[in-house]
């Protein structure tokens, strides 16, 4: 009974040690990822009034806003000048998938 019992204990730690860094790589990862699948058509050039990734001045007031604001625009969509559709047009992403994309460019921009 005691061996079952270590090697449960073992299993459960590795996957306790595991679990946050795969969680972690996988968040940095899948923000560029999305980004280029599914926000670049619009916020690499500009189109429509979006505020253009690496552009720090065009992203200095909006990041002022705070990120909760930020992701919440992007997951719901926001009308400003222009028009950023919810989820970038694609409702398949997760929440977490755009907070990612949001995260991502808001890095390259600063
Ligand atoms: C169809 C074009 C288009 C796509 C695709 C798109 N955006 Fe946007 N986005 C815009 C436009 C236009 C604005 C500017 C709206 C305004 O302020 O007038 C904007 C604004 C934003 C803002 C700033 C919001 C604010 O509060 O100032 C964020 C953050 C953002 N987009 C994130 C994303 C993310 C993340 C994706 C991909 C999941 C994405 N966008 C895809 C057009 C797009």
């Amino acid at each position: 009974m005691s061996q079952k019992m270590t090697a449960k204990t073992i299993a459960m730690a590795a996957a306790l040690v595991a679990l946050p860094m795969t969680a972690g790589t996988a968040f940095a990862a899948d923000g560029e990822a999305v980004y280029k699948k599914t926000c670049k058509m619009c916020h690499a050039t500009g189109i429509a009034g979006a505020p253009k990734t690496g552009d720090a001045a065009a992203w200095k007031d909006r990041i002022a806003q705070g990120m909760d604001t930020l992701y919440t625009h992007s997951i719901k969509g926001f009308k400003g000048k222009g028009m950023m559709p919810p989820k970038g047009g694609n409702a398949k992403l997760s929440d977490d998938e755009v907070k990612a994309a949001v995260d991502y460019m808001v890095g390259q921009s600063k």
